[in-house]
């Protein structure tokens, strides 16, 4: 028989969506045994005035509070957030920013039409203090979604052309744009035609290189495939002649981290074809990877970097556009004039966080943190047969579980049997595409509640066997 070398071939993820399922049998048994009379009850109640939709009603249980690493159900049961939307990057409810706001709530609270304020202008001269390279232009925005999509405008207005290339199952927001550029079925299933020219690729994945290259132990092995992943994207620029940006997360949401040359490559590509390099670092920016910005891992400046969740400090919405100088070209026309673009509310919140971030020495804890995690879930793949792969860096960090290792198929019911196993435990996190536990804690983890969280999750993955 051949031997498969491409990716695995997806088993039906019926019940089970590309994350956790809301609706799967684990979760219907978890839910029954674990809730009391009042949380059933709002869970009820939400349940019925909620359109439902995938991923978000109904729900799984009700937060009464949240603090640091911590949510509290209404019934009383704690969980150590592994997941947070990645918003939390400073832990829920941090004192620090909760005054802060207070005090800019009594202070000036919006910011109309033709009036600036202290507070936005601080935040803006502070991105760009602190992104990477020459990036020195902002817009401020409530959300991830409406950041992507000003960011394809601008792509837009500066090239002069309309084409963008993006990775099949990558995600970038749920309004059209983010949606056209974005590669998952569940979002972009029966909305008829999305935004033409948005052309999508395979991404690059090494353990499951949609190539068909075979890796190392879940590294690349760049002789043999030479950057198979990132060829295709100068080829595509090349045969498309006319794309006015690749759109992308630097390390994929899965997580999978590129293999290593991988963005200066297509940094070279983008600039030999007059494409512009944006980057979604919507949930990873500002210290989740171990750096401030993902991109600094690459040494790959981008035209434009997008962010956004953690940006309000898990507690205001707030994303942001950053760009280069030269694309400050369109002051005739309105390219993000949204309400709230200079909400000093909103931009106290970005501005605290990110002061906080960097008191608090939190980039170095993710690094320090995610790299001891990393290798103590390298030590349990060597004990369990389940685990595919590890993947990470700092604290975005994936376990792809596996019902065989040769074929490397995704093991979804296993996935979601641990997942329901680490919640009765305490330990929160999500499952993407099915098979690949995702852990994002926030970036004040500590090492001891690291080890508890892999504790929870060695024992359950023990169960499966
Ligand atoms: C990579 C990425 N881009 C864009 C978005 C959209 O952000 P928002 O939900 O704030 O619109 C998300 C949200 O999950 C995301 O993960």
């Amino acid at each position: 028989m051949l031997k498969k070398s491409g990716p695995a071939s997806r088993p039906s993820l019926d019940g089970f969506g590309e994350g956790d399922s809301n609706l799967s049998p684990n979760r219907k048994r978890w839910m029954d045994a674990n809730q009391d009379q009042d949380s059933r009850r709002l869970l009820e109640e939400d349940n019925r005035y909620f359109l439902h939709q995938s991923l978000s009603t109904p729900c799984l249980a009700a937060v009464r509070r949240l603090e640091g690493i911590w949510i509290e159900d209404t019934v009383g049961r704690r969980y150590m957030d592994f997941h947070g939307n990645n918003v939390h990057h400073i832990g829920y409810g941090h004192p620090r920013l909760v005054k802060a706001l207070k005090e800019q709530i009594d202070e000036l609270p919006f910011s109309p039409r033709r009036f600036t304020n202290d507070t936005a202008v601080d935040l803006a001269r502070k991105l760009c203090e602190i992104t990477p390279g020459d990036l020195s232009k902002v817009l401020f925005v409530t959300g991830g979604s409406d950041a992507i999509d000003m960011s394809i405008k601008l792509a837009r207005a500066a090239t002069g052309r309309h084409k963008t290339i993006s990775f099949w199952d990558s995600f970038h927001g749920a309004g059209f744009g983010g949606l056209s550029l974005g590669g998952e079925a569940l979002f972009r299933n029966n909305m008829g035609p999305l935004l033409p020219g948005s052309e999508h690729i395979a991404p690059f994945a090494c353990y499951q290189c949609p190539y068909g290259h075979k890796d190392i132990d879940g590294q690349p092995d760049i002789d043999a495939c030479h950057l198979a992943c990132a060829n295709m994207v100068r080829y595509v620029l090349e045969k498309e002649g006319d794309v006015a940006a690749v759109v992308a997360e630097p390390v994929r949401a899965v997580p999978y981290v590129p293999p290593m040359g991988f963005w200066k490559e297509v940094r070279a590509a983008c600039d030999a074809y007059g494409a512009l390099l944006i980057f979604d670092e919507i949930p990873n920016g500002l210290g989740k990877t171990g750096r401030m910005f993902t991109s600094e891992h690459f040494d790959v400046v981008p035209d434009i970097l997008v962010l956004g969740k953690a940006l309000g400090g898990g507690m205001l919405p707030i994303a942001a556009m950053i760009t280069k100088p030269e694309l400050d070209i369109l002051a005739d026309q309105a390219l993000g004039h949204y309400t709230h673009e200079k909400n000093p509310l909103t931009a106290r919140a970005a501005l605290t966080t990110i002061e906080i971030i960097e008191d608090e020495d939190l980039v170095e804890n993710a690094a320090r943190i995610g790299g001891h995690a990393l290798e103590r879930l390298e030590d349990m793949k060597d004990r369990f047969p389940l685990i595919g792969n590890v993947t990470g860096l700092g604290l975005c960090i994936g376990v792809e579980l596996v019902t065989d290792r040769d074929e490397k198929t995704p093991a979804i019911e296993a996935a979601d049997r641990v997942l329901h196993r680490c919640l009765e435990d305490g330990l929160s996190f999500k499952t993407t595409m099915g098979n690949v536990l995702t852990l994002t804690p926030p970036l004040i983890v500590t090492e001891t509640q690291m080890d508890d969280a892999l504790g929870i999750l060695e024992a359950a993955i023990a169960a499966e066997r």
